[in-house]
């Protein structure tokens, strides 16, 4: 009997290169799992009209963990019945934390000494996606309560407490003091009892430029949803890309692990993208699930070959994703 039951979400574009070959690292590291296969997303949309069967729901619900290749939204106008399937179960199942770290790895152009932490509210601020439109104009609501604000604000500092202890509330209450305000206030409130905590906060647009200039000065930053969104591509940039920025979407109850990255519809179905993304997801959820051995074993594997080549395009080599993932197996063995 495997130990542990897991719901695999290849979703769109390179979601279907991605997940097959963190499976095959998963089993190669000897990840005593089953598996079950879930679909989501605008291609099963488009074949369906639902983004998420009822199906799905039962896989992620009767499992110990989820890991999500990548959905695609169309920009502009929404279909009749679409929605964005990770951000649809990111609210459903309260998964209110999405954990983005980002840690220098052995790339080229990598800043050095990078290890930080943007910790994004999930279900809340302009992703409520209530937008509508009055002629020429168009309203879109954000919303922040103190209770999210405080939960995001707690997860955020407990988080910090395990590493540097320092943390980072990014905002934007000097134009916004009423919602930015609020999310601000309650974490500083929080932060305050919190012993040996060092608190500072930055706007969101210093943040930015900070990111860029003097990353190594951050530990755990903690925002609201779109400013983690922005924010969390921004710091992938810096350690080499889309390629190998990993997530974890974790709740009181369920944990859903997937790539920063999207479908990637300019590359999908060449066989080129870079899986490193999704198979670090898998080392976030295997930390999730307490098998600290299996996820160390993969992550060093992963470094190694990033070190040693066959490197993916996206990090100046010329490896396709199987080949890569060949080599990563190759490095656990
Ligand atoms: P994207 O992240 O899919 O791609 C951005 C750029 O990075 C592209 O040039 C792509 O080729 C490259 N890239 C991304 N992942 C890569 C990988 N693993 N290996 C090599 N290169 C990689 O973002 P984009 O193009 O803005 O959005 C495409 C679609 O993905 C949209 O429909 C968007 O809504 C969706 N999306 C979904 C997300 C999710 O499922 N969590 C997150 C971000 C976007
Ligand atoms: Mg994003």
């Amino acid at each position: 009997m495997a130990t542990y039951r897991i719901c695999l979400i290849e979703g769109d574009g390179i979601g279907h290169e991605v997940i097959p070959a963190a499976r095959r690292v998963l089993d190669a590291a000897g990840f005593s799992a089953e598996y079950i296969d879930a679909e989501a997303g605008y291609e099963y949309y488009l074949d369906h009209g639902t983004s998420v069967p009822q199906a799905t729901y039962d896989a992620v619900e009767n499992t110990h963990a989820t890991l999500f290749g990548a959905a695609t939204s169309p920009s502009g106008e929404k279909p009749a019945g679409f929605f964005g399937a990770i951000r649809h179960l990111r609210q459903k199942y309260g998964l209110y934390a999405n954990v983005r770290p980002t840690r220098t790895r052995p790339v080229p152009g990598a800043y050095e000494n990078v290890d930080l932490v943007i910790v994004r509210e999930n279900t809340q601020g302009l992703y409520v996606e209530q937008e509508r439109r009055y002629g020429d104009t168009a309203i879109a609501d954000t919303v922040i309560t103190k209770d999210a604000s405080l939960r995001i604000g707690q997860f955020a500092a407990n988080l910090a407490m395990k590493r540097g202890r320092r943390l980072t509330v990014v905002h934007k209450a000097n134009v916004l003091p009423v919602t930015q305000g609020l999310f601000l206030n309650t974490i500083l409130d929080h932060a305050a009892t919190v012993d040996g905590l060092n608190t500072s906060t930055m706007i969101v647009d210093n943040a930015a430029m900070q990111l860029v200039r003097n990353p190594q000065q951050f530990d755990v930053m903690v925002m609201t949803n779109m400013f983690g969104d922005i924010l969390s591509d921004l710091a992938a940039g810096l350690v080499g890309g889309l390629g190998i920025a990993a997530s974890g979407n974790v709740g009181d109850q369920f944990g859903i692990f997937e790539s920063v990255h999207g479908s990637a519809p300019d590359i999908a179905g060449q066989g080129v993208s870079n899986p490193t993304a999704t198979i670090l997801a898998a080392v976030l959820m295997l930390d999730h699930l307490g098998d600290h051995e299996t996820a160390r074993r993969i992550d060093t594997a992963v470094n190694k070959v990033l070190t040693e080549g066959p490197r993916t395009r996206d990090l100046g080599g010329t490896a396709g994703t199987d080949e890569f993932t060949n080599a990563v197996i190759k490095a656990l063995a």
